[in-house]
């Protein structure tokens, strides 16, 4: 693997849950992140995917500083950011940019597009100098597809995708490295999705930017990761390169989430496994023993609600080195065959163990 940009471990954050109103008490916590482990390597993009409420934003928010974490470390480049201050800290906060999910809110409708985009030269002017920012943005906008023109119109005359765009502008002026994105095309129509994603891709190799890209649906993240992590309740159950997650998942919540993508092909969707998965997802107040996702699993059994799953590479595959051998924290990992291989890739890996 390339040079590690992004370092993280044990990252968690816990809301507390207080009763009282002069004497405050703690009674309970909203695990929202409940220990993350992940690496980012310069180039790459990860991407994150679970249900909403399993803690994606909250990650997001740490990586970029505008929530502080309960505990764990995120390293940049080896660095622990919780331990820089000063200078050292800006420049780190300047090379970690977010691009929002919702372009209809996340930006302000009393701006212009120029103020908007070139906003993050107020706080690191170094990048900008004053003279320059007109500029700057009419190349942003023109870089993001834009007309450099549009520069003093305001948000409420542009589209949903469009809007994006200046979101993704935004993040692009400071120059950084890492762009954290936010389910950044969860709330633009499908026909937008993928310009959008087909932008941010041009950009990755324009710019040599390492993504973090969050979804809440394994389709959307698939043509633009180099790697999947799968996030249940504040953890990440599953990780591995791309096509161990989509062809040879092991664990059932993964194979669940993919037993639900869209499948194109008619012939395919009939073979397919469906998996629906039994009740709700439990509160962050009140995690199950053992492993969390048990309260929903239809192989759990009684070990289950005992030991804590670890993330990594199954006992079972261990000693084989086919693309199941990747990290997945359960006890009874196994592949199963979810969505039916496509033509290019009829190597029939799974043993039929699906669902009951
Ligand atoms: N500031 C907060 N205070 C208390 N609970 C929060 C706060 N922010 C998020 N949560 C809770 O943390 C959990 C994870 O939220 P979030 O990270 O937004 O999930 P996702 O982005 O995956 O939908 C949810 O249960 C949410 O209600
Ligand atoms: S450890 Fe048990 S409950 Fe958890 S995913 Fe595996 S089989 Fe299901
Ligand atoms: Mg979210």
């Amino acid at each position: 693997m390339a040079e590690a940009i992004l370092q993280v471990s044990g990252l968690v954050k816990h809301y507390p849950l207080t009763q009282g109103i002069l004497f405050k008490k703690q009674v309970g916590a909203v695990k929202a992140v409940d220990g993350v482990d992940f690496e980012l390597a310069r180039g790459e993009t990860l991407g994150i995917v679970g249900e909403s409420g399993c803690g994606k934003s909250t990650v997001a928010k740490m990586l970029v500083n505008l929530e502080k974490p309960t505990a764990g470390e995120i390293r940049y480049k080896g660095d622990d950011i919780g331990k820089l201050s000063g200078k050292a800290l800006r420049s780190v906060r300047r090379n970690i940019q977010m691009v929002f999910q919702d372009p209809y809110t996340s930006l302000n409708p009393r701006m212009t597009v120029g103020d908007i985009i070139g906003e993050p030269y107020e706080i690191h002017p170094e990048v900008a100098p004053k003279g320059d920012r007109r500029q700057k943005v009419q190349e942003l906008l023109d870089v993001v597809g834009l007309n450099p023109e549009y520069i003093n119109r305001y948000p409420h005359q542009f589209s949903g995708g469009q809007r994006q765009r200046i979101g993704i502008a935004r993040g692009l002026a400071l120059r950084p490295e890492i762009i954290v994105a936010d389910e950044p095309v969860s709330a633009l129509d499908v026909s937008v999705q993928a310009q959008v994603i087909n932008l941010m891709d041009r950009l990755q190799s324009e710019f040599e930017l390492s993504y973090i890209f969050i979804a809440h649906d394994l389709s959307i993240v698939r043509h633009i990761s180099d790697r999947v992590g799968v996030m249940y309740l504040g953890r990440i159950v599953e990780t591995g390169k791309d096509a161990e997650i989509y062809d040879h998942a092991t664990h059932p919540y993964t194979q669940a989430l993919l037993s639900a993508v869209p499948v194109p092909d008619p012939e395919a969707r009939e073979r397919r496994e469906r998996i629906i998965l039994a009740g709700d997802v439990p509160s962050p107040t009140n995690i199950p023993s053992g492993c969390r996702f048990r309260t929903r699993c239809w192989k759990a059994q009684e070990r289950c609600a005992l030991e804590v799953p670890l993330l990594a590479v199954p006992a079972e595959f261990r000693d084989v080195s086919g693309p199941a051998a990747h990290d997945s924290a359960c006890h009874f990992a196994e592949e199963t065959v979810v969505v039916p291989a496509e033509e290019t890739d009829a190597d029939g890996n799974g043993n039929g163990n699906g669902p009951g």
